[in-house]
């Protein structure tokens, strides 16, 4: 498996998207193209399963040294406000656009920190969506909070809003590990949130945890899944630390590469966290999450249902996502787009009336059949060939692939191709071979974080 680990653990994208940013079009997306094909979606769907909302909240007090998220750092709360205010204009646009009412299948609050905002910034945001839109008949609301900056009240107003799931970023709780990435919290900070989430009735808790950071070991992981299997989340992500300076240079600091845990020490971390979690009634789903079989998240997988977005893998799926807020990426699913990266920006853009966006890729009729096949992959672990591919491009990607192949990673049929469970961790270089957009313009510099 060392080899094995070796020789796949190159530069390669996480799949949130086909094709994956750094591919967008470099022309971008006309503002009346994205316009045009988020009536379509619409149009096309909103009575049959309605949208969904991703609305991005900024903010942190303070920066973890490992974070790769869009966020801005702040202790100074009088930003909530106008920041809402703006998020809802720009929620206003959209309404403009589609004439009918929306009916929001799915709201997810992400971050930044979404319980930097008070309760009542957070009720105005919510309350505001809802006067331009009605529930769709499920609705999952969701949301992202800081252990250390949730409080009981946060937790009941978003409960009473009709928040039924939340997650808490965990990440290690190894007082080493913690200084070095500078976020020290405790165990029974952690506690007291899931405790409380719990009690108000909260049906759905995720913790995420990060293996490769620095300083870690076997004993320190060791302990940190005690700590986490202690509170019995119902899902946990187990991410991949994505080790990426070059972008987000200003915050990977604190740390130097030699901290780092190297590429088999990292693996091995992954591996042993997947047995402590399969030990304690936990099931793999896709990539790098794991769910109890009570959770939503395991009923989609066996279901097939399984999607995944720049969320990461979510239960349900719409045709339409709209992003609000800075840096906020949408899916009309025949194009992408994202919203201006900094908040300057997007507000002046939202004050001029305008759909914030900076820039998009409109997905080719070959993009739209790679995306599908992709998207199968990454959560059914299988994808069949009759999804439109000519022959010979199915020819090149089997030849491709014929490595991956001989190291009896997946199989493949006349039908279809299934990935083995030797071949789970490998899922991303076996997407690759479908990337056409990555083999048509490999990266003369570093993009992407390893794919193991
Ligand atoms: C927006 S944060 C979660 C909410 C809140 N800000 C917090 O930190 O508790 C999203 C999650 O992304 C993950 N994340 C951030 N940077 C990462 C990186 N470089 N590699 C892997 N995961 C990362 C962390 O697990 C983090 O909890
Ligand atoms: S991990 Fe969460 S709290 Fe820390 S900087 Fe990133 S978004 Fe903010």
């Amino acid at each position: 498996m060392t080899n094995l680990i070796q020789k796949y653990n190159i530069p390669g994208p996480r799949y949130t998207s086909y094709p994956t940013v750094p591919f967008w079009d470099k022309e971008g997306i006309a503002q009346q193209d994205w316009e045009r094909t988020v009536k379509k979606s619409f149009d096309e769907s909103n009575d049959v399963e309605g949208i969904s909302l991703y609305i991005h909240l900024p903010f942190c007090e303070s920066l973890c040294t490992f974070c790769a998220c869009h966020k801005k750092i702040t202790k100074r709360h009088e930003v909530e406000q106008p920041y809402i205010e703006t998020v809802l204009k720009e929620w206003d646009l959209y309404c403009d656009l589609l004439v009918e009412r929306p009916k929001i299948r799915e709201i997810h609050l992400g971050g930044g920190t979404p319980t930097f905002f008070s309760s009542e910034n957070l009720r105005k945001l919510i309350n505001g969506i809802f006067k331009r839109a009605d529930k769709f008949e499920t609705f999952d609301f969701s949301y992202e909070g800081h252990p250390n900056h949730t409080s009981e009240d946060q937790l009941q107003t978003l409960y009473d809003l009709g928040s039924r799931r939340n997650s808490f970023g965990i990440q290690d709780y190894d007082p080493i590990v913690q200084k070095a990435i500078h976020r020290v919290q405790s165990f029974e900070q952690v506690k007291r949130v899931n405790d409380l989430s719990r009690k108000i009735g909260y049906e759905s808790i995720s913790h995420d945890l990060i293996f490769g950071l620095p300083f870690q070991t076997e004993e320190s992981i060791r302990n940190t899944i005690k700590n986490t299997i202690e509170l019995k989340p119902d899902r946990i992500a187990y991410y991949s630390y994505a080790h990426v300076p070059w972008i987000k240079g200003v915050g990977q600091r604190g740390f130097d590469d030699n901290d780092l845990p190297k590429d088999s020490e990292k693996r091995h971390l992954y591996e042993l966290g997947k047995q402590l979690f399969f030990d304690n009634g936990y099931v793999e789903i896709g990539m790098d999450h794991f769910a109890l079989p009570s959770d939503s998240l395991h009923k989609a997988m066996e279901s097939k249902k399984l999607h995944r977005n720049f969320m990461g893998y979510t239960a349900g799926k719409t045709e339409l996502m709209i992003g609000l807020g800075m840096s906020s990426i949408s899916d009309s699913w025949y194009a992408f787009a994202q919203n201006e990266k900094t908040i300057e920006d997007y507000t002046e853009k939202v004050n001029k009336g305008i759909i914030p966006i900076f820039r998009g890729h409109l997905l080719t009729e070959q993009d739209l059949i790679i995306r599908k096949h992709i998207l199968n992959l990454m959560c059914n672990l299988e994808t069949e060939w009759k999804i439109g591919l000519d022959n010979k491009i199915k020819n090149e990607i089997v030849e491709r692939l014929s490595e991956i192949i001989d190291d009896g990673l997946i199989e493949v049929s006349d039908t279809k191709i299934t990935v083995k469970d030797e071949g789970r961790m490998f899922v991303r270089n076996i997407c690759m071979a479908f990337d056409l957009r990555l083999l048509e313009n490999k990266p003369e510099t570093r993009v992407f974080s390893m794919t193991i």
